[in-house]
């Protein structure tokens, strides 16, 4: 089989490509990725020694760079985990998220339909549902739960998918999708909560906590959601959503708490800030239909997951300080396109 799988040098993509490669190494996976500030190719480097991996540089919007990758490739299966997907980037920045996350979408769908596909798979996110009020933890998100955005950034998500769900009764697209909470685990781009609070807690830098640290997030270790993903994109109905997540509630804070405790850090770290314009208070979501129908369950504790992220932050000390510094944006230049080892 033939999977092109977009933004895989992203964080959740990339950890992805690699389940893929360990899971499914008679497939040929293919990633295409337009290295943004998110992308990180240094990230693939193991996955470039392997036989059935190829990269190409390209911007899942452009419609001949897609379709020529259609015409070399033939592909299976397209999973598209390329997104702008920072919600504060999306505050000050909407027009760039309507254009990757929706556009770019419709670009790619576009392509199955010409060159044929077995199936298309849209990662999407608990945030298309906004918020649950703090105080009903009996609520969770099902698969019904009406479609009701917060952010610029949930909204391009939502569009997205709500094209994807037409696209299947009008055209008959075998697609699916799976709608995710919050993830953590290696390669986590390091203005994110938890590796943001990992790196400033190395360097004893003040923590930024968004209000009172009361905004509860529902984890998810990033390996149990690529799993997910696997068996929806295989095995899942189409014309299907399925919500991913793993009944692991936390309120910012806890979670930062937890890090400086594993870090041996004075909890005097902690700053609040200014609250987030519009900030969602709750997600939790209800993964009974991927669990009923394909057999899923998360396979990592939180507590676990947290220290297996903590470790891997400690032991890989060189990817995030190169992200912080700007230098992971010279790799592509420096290393890659110089071996002529991949395609732009
Ligand atoms: N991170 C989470 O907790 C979470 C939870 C649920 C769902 N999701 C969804 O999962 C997907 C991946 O999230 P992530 O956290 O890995 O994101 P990320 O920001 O780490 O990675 C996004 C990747 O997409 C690439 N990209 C961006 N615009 C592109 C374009 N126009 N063309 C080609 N590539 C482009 C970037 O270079 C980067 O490699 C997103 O669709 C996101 O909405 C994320």
């Amino acid at each position: 089989m033939t999977i092109i799988v977009t933004g895989g040098a992203g964080f959740i993509g990339s950890n992805f490509v690699y389940l893929q490669l360990k899971e499914h190494p008679e497939d040929r996976i293919i990633c295409l990725d337009k290295l943004t500030y998110a992308g990180n190719l240094s990230t693939l480097q193991e996955a470039m020694e392997h036989p059935n991996f190829r990269f190409i540089k390209a911007d899942i919007a452009d419609r001949a760079a897609v379709e020529q990758l259609f015409e070399q490739e033939h592909p299976d299966i397209v999973v598209n985990f390329a997104a702008e997907s920072h919600v504060d980037r999306s505050i000050e920045n909407p027009g760039i998220f309507l254009q990757t996350n929706i556009m770019g979408t419709q670009v790619l769908m576009d392509a199955c339909r010409k060159y044929g596909i077995q199936r298309y798979h849209q990662v999407s996110t608990d945030e298309v549902y906004g918020d649950l009020p703090l105080d009903r933890p009996d609520l969770f998100f099902t698969e019904d739960t009406p479609i009701h955005t917060s952010s610029p950034y949930s909204s391009s998500k939502a569009g997205a998918d709500l094209l994807v769900l037409a696209y299947y009764r009008t055209f008959g697209l075998p697609v699916s999708i799976t709608r995710c909470s919050n993830n953590y685990g290696p390669y986590h781009f390091p203005e994110k909560l938890i590796p943001l609070m990992i790196s400033r807690a190395l360097a004893d830098e003040a923590l930024p906590v968004y209000g009172k640290g009361e905004n509860v997030r529902d984890w998810l270790y990033v390996e149990d959601h690529c799993k997910a993903i696997d068996l929806v994109m295989r095995k899942g109905r189409a014309g299907e959503v399925y919500n991913v997540g793993g009944h692991n509630e936390r309120t910012n804070l806890e979670v930062v708490k937890t890090i400086l405790k594993e870090l041996g850090k004075p909890e005097s770290l902690i700053t609040f800030v200014t609250d987030r314009p519009g900030h969602d208070m709750r997600y939790a979501i209800d993964p009974t239909k991927i669990h009923s129908e394909l057999g899923w369950l998360p396979e990592t504790k939180f507590e676990d997951g947290i220290r297996q992220t903590i470790q891997w932050y400690l032991d890989n000390k060189k990817w995030w300080q190169d992200i912080i510094s700007g230098e992971y944006q010279n790799y592509f230049d420096q290393y890659y396109r110089q071996k002529g080892r991949v395609d732009q």
